[in-house]
């Protein structure tokens, strides 16, 4: 029997670049008979999935993929970025790594199998960053999985043109999947073992798809819908924009069991006057009704954000009032950054850029308080009974699993059981920065 070809993937960015490669990983199998390696030296195929988000993302590509070619040492293997540095820079990328073969993007590595094809006809480099017409997933095979937590993207690229962000350039206009396919992707995962699934989209409660009959579902039908599917314990979905916010969203929180209680809401800053600059689209006070509203109805929820300092015309004002929301919401959970300028964005023309020593220290500030706030409220879950959803084994910790409660917390806790995708209760112990402990209850 001929031997397999190895398959490295290196994937950078976010959730929706993990969901990429795996349906890359499966469609390469199926088409060219390749078998996902950990080691690159074994590989035959090397893809970059990259991100484009920051600045220094892009970086980590250039400098990782120089590394990785060097031990190497001469061995024959292709080199393919994908993902959204591929889509923006195209071509480009040959220039400053001309060994790369390959380069594509996030909406037409359907077509994987065949560019490899040509490029072994026809040898040289392809550099194809188009955005085909055709829907990409009706030409994936069915996503294949080993595990209890899968992910599905529902909706694809971004309409909202936030003055910092390339993701409306590198993974193009806004775009809904239809809802049988989802199901049908859904229903798929279930029969392989998967318990929870999350629904994926850079601005996913915008989601408008149609189904059949030609009606079109916003993202609580759908979820309701999914809800449905046999075999389905957990749904969540990610990520959500404040301007897209609806109240039949929050209501179904409390209305369906299958929904975790976790809303990831980036607010980006706690100042009107600067997410106005950053074209957000609401203003705090709108951000903290829902919020407000998502207690309400679901008061042992959690809510996750994201933020950016030192936006072109952040003052220690501006500053201020971001930290002032922090400790008024009380997130649970948070991602920080500084503002980096990138290409094409509308915010490399704005006025009253912010020097990086000031917007390192404003982040520093930031996290900190963060991290507090996180601390404070990770402590808070003591002593209550969590339904942990065990996801493997502890790598930090021998003896003990590792798995998530519904508000998505990391849960730690001993047991000699192989508990591997099962649904446990654990007495939460001890809280810690940014994970729990607890006991089998
Ligand atoms: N669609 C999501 C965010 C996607 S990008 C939303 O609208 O909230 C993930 C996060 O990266 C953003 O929420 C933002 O905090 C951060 N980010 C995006 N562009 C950035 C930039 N140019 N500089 C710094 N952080 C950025
Ligand atoms: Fe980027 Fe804004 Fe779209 Fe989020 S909503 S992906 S931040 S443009
Ligand atoms: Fe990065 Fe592209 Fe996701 S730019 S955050 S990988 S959509």
């Amino acid at each position: 029997m001929a031997q397999q070809k190895g398959l490295y993937i290196r994937t950078f960015g976010c959730q929706m670049n993990s969901y990429d490669s795996t349906r890359m990983a499966d469609l390469l199998a199926q088409s060219h008979g390749y078998g996902l390696v950990e080691d690159p030296a074994q590989a035959d195929l090397v893809i970059f999935n990259t991100c484009h988000i920051r600045e220094k993302a892009e970086e980590k590509l250039f400098s990782e993929l120089g590394r990785l070619r060097k031990g190497m040492r001469g061995k024959k293997t292709l080199f393919a970025v994908g993902g959204c540095v591929g889509q923006a820079q195209g071509e480009l990328i040959f220039r400053r790594a001309p060994y790369v073969d390959l380069v594509f993007g996030p909406q037409n590595y359907h077509l994987l199998p065949k560019m490899l094809d040509r490029l072994k006809r026809d040898g040289g480099h392809i550099g194809d960053s188009s955005i085909p017409e055709e829907p990409k997933f009706d030409l994936l095979p069915q996503q294949s999985s080993t595990s209890s937590v899968a992910s599905v993207t529902v909706q694809e690229g971004c309409d909202r043109f936030c003055a910092f962000c390339v993701v409306p350039y590198t993974r193009g206009r806004e775009w809904s999947r239809p809802v049988e396919d989802i199901l049908h992707e859904v229903t798929g995962l279930v029969s392989q073992g998967c318990l929870e699934v999350q629904l994926l989209g850079q601005n996913v409660n915008a989601y408008q798809g149609r189904d059949a009959e030609g009606v079109v579902y916003d993202l609580a039908l759908l979820i309701r819908r999914v809800a449905l599917v046999s075999g389905v314990k957990r749904i969540r979905f990610v990520t959500s924009h404040p301007a897209d916010m609806n109240a039949d969203l929050l209501e179904i929180f409390a209305e369906l069991p299958e929904l975790c209680p976790y809303l990831h809401l980036p607010l980006q800053s706690g100042s009107d006057r600067i997410l106005q600059r950053m074209g957000r689209g609401h203003t705090v006070a709108e951000y903290l009704e829902w919020v407000d509203r998502f207690r309400h109805l679901c008061p042992d929820g959690a809510i996750a954000s994201d933020f950016i300092v030192g936006f072109p015309g952040e003052t220690e004002a501006d500053f201020a009032e971001t930290l002032a929301m922090v400790e008024r919401v009380g997130f649970d959970h948070a991602y920080s950054f500084q503002y980096s300028p990138r290409p094409g964005t509308s915010a490399l023309e704005l006025d009253g850029v912010v020097s990086k020593e000031v917007g390192s220290q404003r982040l520093a500030v930031l996290q900190k308080v963060l991290n507090d706030v996180q601390l404070r409220k990770n402590r808070q879950r003591v002593g209550r009974i969590e339904a942990v959803l065990v996801e493997g084994a502890s790598p930090r910790h021998p003896g003990e699993w590792v798995g998530r409660a519904p508000d998505f917390r990391r849960v730690n806790f001993p047991s000699s059981e192989n508990l591997l995708g099962c649904i446990v209760s654990v007495k939460i112990t001890e809280g810690l920065p940014n994970s729990l402990r607890g006991i089998l209850a």
